[in-house]
Formats: C-alpha cells, structure tokens, sequence
C-alpha cells in the first residue's frame, strides 16, 4: 500500500468515526470533549490500519472489520485520556495538543474515557455482522481491554514506579497496557479463522516492539516532535528496558523484537506483504514524520 491509500484508508477511518459519534453521542453533554479525542487529527489509527491489513490477507472484507476497527480505537483513546490523567501519568500533551483533562477538566476526561469504552462495545454490538463472529469480536476487545488485558497492564505500569522492575516484569508490563490491543486487533482480524494462537504471538511481539520504540523515542526527540511530553517516564519514575541496560543494547532488543515478528508474520500468514507493510510503518513512525 503506497502512503496515499495509507492516507486514504485514514480518511475513510475517520469518518467513520466521525459517524459513529453523530449516532451515538449526538445530544451528549460529552460530545465536544468526545470529538477532540476522538478526532484529533494527528492520531495516527496503528490498531485499526493493523485490522485492515490482516484482514485483507485473509480475504476479509475492509466492511466486516468496520465496526471492530472502531471499537478498537475508542478503547485506545479511552486508554490515552486516562493515562494522561494526574493520577496516571500527569501528561498535558496529547498529539499535539493540550490533553483531554487539561482541556476540559479531569471530571469530563475521566467521563470521556468511561463514554468512549461504553461506545466500543455498543458499536461492536449494534453492527449487522454475523452473530457468531459480532460475540467473538466482543469477546475478544473486553478480554484485551479488561483486567488481565490493558487495564492490568496499567495497573503494573504504576506499582511498577514504586518497586524495583526486572526486565522482564517491563516486558510483561508492555504485554499488558500495549500489546493486549495489537493481539485484540489480530484476532478481531481473524475473526473467520481459527488461529488465535499465531494471532496472539504476533500481537505480542508487535506491541512489544511497539512499546520499545515508544520509550526509546520519548529519550531521543522533542516533546514538540512527539506531539506528547518527552520527560514523562523519568518525571514519573517509570522503570524502562533503556533505563535498565542503556539506550544501545535497548536498539538491539528492538532489532530483535522487529526481526521476530517479521519471521512469525511471514510463517503465518499466506499473503504477509499487507502485515509487513504495518510492521514497516511503526517501525518508521515519528522517524520519518
Ligand atoms: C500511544 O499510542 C500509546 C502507547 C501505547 C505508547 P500511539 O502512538 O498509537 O498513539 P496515537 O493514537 O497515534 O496518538
Ligand atoms: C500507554 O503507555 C499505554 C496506554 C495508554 C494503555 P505510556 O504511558 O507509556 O504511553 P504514552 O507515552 O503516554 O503515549
Ligand atoms: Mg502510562
Ligand atoms: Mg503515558
């Protein structure tokens, strides 16, 4: 996919977001402060452009993913509302721009992220898809974004600031708050087939990856450059593999985070060039823009 139909599926993404508060937050008292998150217009869409591309080597069509690409990303959003709280990671930019509760206020973010998991789970369950496939899809979004999923994840990520982290407790950390989204999105992918298990490995090691680049940027660029702060996990003492063995042998934990789902997603997927084309993209993100 050349980076106009990346540009392209973007768009089309957006609006359907775009329509999917007009039907469900129209006369809510949360809809403006729903809109800037959910619209904010440098967000770069990773988790639903990952549904997409794994369903297109499956040979599903983009439409049967709609409803699950944007459920996915409101969770996501909710995650990034909450996590820039005060009581999380006190962060006041957010793409960009001004954070949700700085914004609005703390109460209207924390009902922000509360209407956003809500609207997951009503898009997902209003859509006219199968219903085998609409119970999977459901089953599979609240289980990554639930207490052994993202939320646990975050939970480890705070205690984690007040203990003493191995890097292997990081890794699980990242698994949880990051990667449980990448796996949700194989697997919604995957929603006609039965490979969870290929599914999950990929996830795990694309939202490993995904975290490791995330918090080697945050020591290497501009806040500005970001689009969030770049001091929030050594303002928040947050333990990180680049604090733990130093920001060379990080890039080579990267390297080989990268190298590993590149192979997994070669050996599991029929058409991989669609998923490596993802891959490509996060491994370039903020890099290149
Ligand atoms: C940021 O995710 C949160 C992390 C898990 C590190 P993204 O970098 O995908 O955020 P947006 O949606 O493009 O802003
Ligand atoms: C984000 O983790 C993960 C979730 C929001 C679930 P971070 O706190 O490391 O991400 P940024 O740096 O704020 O985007
Ligand atoms: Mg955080
Ligand atoms: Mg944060």
């Amino acid at each position: 996919m050349s980076n106009r139909s990346l540009n392209n599926a973007r768009e089309r993404f957006n609006g359907l977001l775009a329509q999917s508060i007009e039907r469900h937050a129209k006369d809510s008292p949360l809809k403006e402060a729903i809109s800037y998150v959910l619209l904010a217009p440098e967000s770069k869409r990773l988790r639903p452009l990952v549904i997409y591309a794994a369903g297109k080597s499956f040979n599903i069509s983009r439409e049967l993913l709609d409803a699950a690409a944007c459920a996915l990303e409101m969770i996501h959003c909710y995650s990034l509302v909450h996590d820039d709280l005060p009581a999380m990671d006190d962060d006041d930019l957010r793409r960009g721009r001004l954070s949700c509760h700085k914004k609005f206020g703390e109460a209207t973010a924390i009902l922000v992220g509360d209407a956003l998991q809500s609207m997951a789970f009503v898009e997902l369950s209003q859509q006219h898809l199968n219903p085998i496939i609409q119970n999977k899809m459901i089953n599979v979004l609240s289980q990554a974004s639930g207490p052994l999923g993202l939320a646990g994840g975050q939970a480890l990520d705070l205690a984690s600031c007040k203990n003493k982290t191995s890097q292997e407790q990081v890794s699980k950390i990242h698994q949880g708050k990051t990667a449980s989204l990448f796996i949700a999105a194989l697997c919604m992918a995957a929603c006609t087939k039965n490979c969870d298990d290929y599914m999950t490995e990929i996830g795990v090691h694309m939202g490993l990856a995904f975290q490791l680049q995330d918090d080697i940027l945050e020591n290497i660029k501009t806040s500005e450059h970001l689009g969030k702060p770049n001091d929030s996990d050594k303002r928040n003492n947050k333990p990180s593999h680049v604090a733990l063995v130093g920001m060379s042998a990080a890039k080579d934990l990267l390297d080989s985070y990268y190298d590993e789902t590149a192979r997994l997603i070669r050996s599991n997927f029929y058409y991989p060039e669609y998923m490596l084309q993802m891959l490509d993209m996060i491994d370039k993100r903020n890099i290149i823009t």
